[in-house]
């Protein structure tokens, strides 16, 4: 669903099983009632950066968006991460994906600013910052 759910972008490919694999202490599934998929947040804790938890992927069913579940599933990955000792959540997104974008900086994230050919030529990314209190 993940190339359907990013409005036919081609992303699953960047979501290979080794998320699922090695992240899932760190990663959330939300179910419905009658076990089909309604959201998921793929997030580990940065080894490099010990301040930091990423999250690689956060989505939401189309059909479910606009009642809180994003923002739940973040809440969930910012008490596992103050618990592990943490201090703040780092994402990156696509300057296209202005839903994204939007969503971040309700939640309370620091925006950008737009790094160009940050995934490689013409793959400009945007990075965004939530710090934790
Ligand atoms: C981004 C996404 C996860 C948001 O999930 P959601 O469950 O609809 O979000 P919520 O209902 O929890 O919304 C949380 C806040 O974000 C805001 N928001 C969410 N979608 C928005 C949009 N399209 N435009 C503007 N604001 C938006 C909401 O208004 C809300 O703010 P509020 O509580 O102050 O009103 C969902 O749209 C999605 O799966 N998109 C495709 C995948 C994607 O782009 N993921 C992010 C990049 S990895």
């Amino acid at each position: 669903m993940v190339d359907d759910w990013w409005g036919g972008r081609a992303m699953a490919a960047m979501l290979p099983r080794l998320f699922i694999d090695h992240f899932a202490q760190t990663s959330y599934v939300v179910e419905d009632a009658d076990g089909r998929l309604a959201g998921f947040a793929v997030a580990f804790l940065s080894p490099d950066d010990v301040q930091t938890v990423y999250v690689h992927f956060i989505g939401v069913d189309p059909a479910l968006r606009g009642s809180g579940l994003g923002r739940e599933l973040y809440a969930r990955v910012a008490r596992e991460a103050k618990a592990a000792g943490r201090s703040r959540i780092a994402a990156v997104t696509s300057p296209v994906n202005t839903t994204s974008l939007a969503f971040h900086a309700a939640l309370g994230f620091e925006i950008g600013p737009v790094v160009p050919d940050y995934d490689g030529p013409g793959e400009d990314r945007v990075p965004m910052t939530w710090t934790l209190r």
